[in-house]
């Protein structure tokens, strides 16, 4: 006879987030658990576990249960050893005070990105984490239509990886980040390949619509964004050390403050490949420069 645990989830806002509480990932999860885990990760979009005393080893084999991890970027190194963890670090990473969904740059984006805290700032340092399928719906009925019809180009090569300031390390780094340059094009509205929603997908990696003007993107892009950027569309996730955090890449954008000064923050990232969007009309997105970058995603569909 088998005995079902049942999970026990706190929501931490009323349209994103929820932290789970009373499971030891190291310990051991069950299919049942996981099951339960998973459903809440796609209820509320971020889930997040304290106290998980997890090794690199510990996240990439958890973070396995929801599909092939991706390597830790198409072009920044990975954590020595680890192919798979990106070191998000105070020193030695660009912060990512830009909003953005993980690596849309590329066809097929990480579905699950998951965020282990190995050393936080006394203040700030926070992630925020927003749910652009409230985006969607907060969308007024003639724009929803129009953004319905729209698709975007993302690269890696736009304003998120410009140097913020003008250091021999930063333009170091931003070398590093556009030293292969992909453009692809993606649905503006996503159907999210489990649930059927629908969510706004763009944030910092696009730069254009497709048949508009820069002009024209700039200003439509800016004004479908403050959709998914609106406060009660936000959760902010305080660090302690050895939190997991676990987001939904399909259907969330996420946004690092830099408010910590020289403080030390350290974070573990693992991604899971996802597949290619699919917008409203079936079509899939597509490559326009570079290509399927299969060394760095495993394909999914
Ligand atoms: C990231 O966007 O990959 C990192 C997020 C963070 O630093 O909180």
């Amino acid at each position: 006879m088998s005995v079902t645990t049942a999970v026990q989830t706190r929501r931490l806002n009323g349209r994103i987030g929820a932290e789970i509480l009373g499971v030891d990932i190291a310990a051991g999860v069950s299919d049942d658990v996981f099951e339960q885990i998973n459903t809440a990760l796609l209820e509320h979009k971020v889930i997040g576990f304290r106290n998980q005393h997890l090794d690199p080893a510990g996240q990439i084999e958890f973070l396995s249960r929801w599909g092939a991890p991706a390597k830790a970027h198409p072009t920044v190194p990975a954590l020595d050893g680890y192919p798979e963890i990106l070191n998000v670090s105070w020193e030695e990473s660009a912060r990512a005070n830009n909003w953005h969904t993980d690596v849309t740059f590329v066809v097929s984006p990480p579905a699950i990105t998951s965020l282990h805290s190995l050393e936080v700032p006394p203040y700030g340092g926070e992630t925020v984490i927003a749910n652009s399928a409230w985006a969607y719906r907060d969308l007024p009925e003639p724009l929803r239509e129009f953004a319905d019809r729209l698709w975007a180009v993302h690269t890696n090569d736009y304003d998120y990886a410009q140097p913020q300031f003008a250091t021999d390390i930063s333009r170091a780094r931003h070398e590093v980040f556009v030293s292969k340059r992909w453009e692809v094009a993606h649905p503006v509205v996503r159907v999210h390949p489990v649930t059927g929603e629908k969510g706004l997908f763009i944030g910092g990696f696009a730069n254009k619509l497709v048949g508009l003007s820069d002009t024209e993107s700039r200003d439509i892009l800016r004004l479908l964004q403050a959709y998914v950027t609106r406060p009660e569309n936000q959760v902010r996730w305080r660090w302690s050390a050895d939190d997991l955090v676990i987001f939904d890449n399909r259907i969330t954008q996420h946004y690092a403050p830099d408010d910590y000064f020289d403080e030390r923050r350290t974070l573990h990232r693992v991604t899971v490949a996802g597949p290619r969007p699919v917008g409203l009309d079936g079509e899939r997105s597509y490559v326009i420069v570079g290509d399927e970058a299969s060394d760095y995603t495993p394909a999914v569909d």
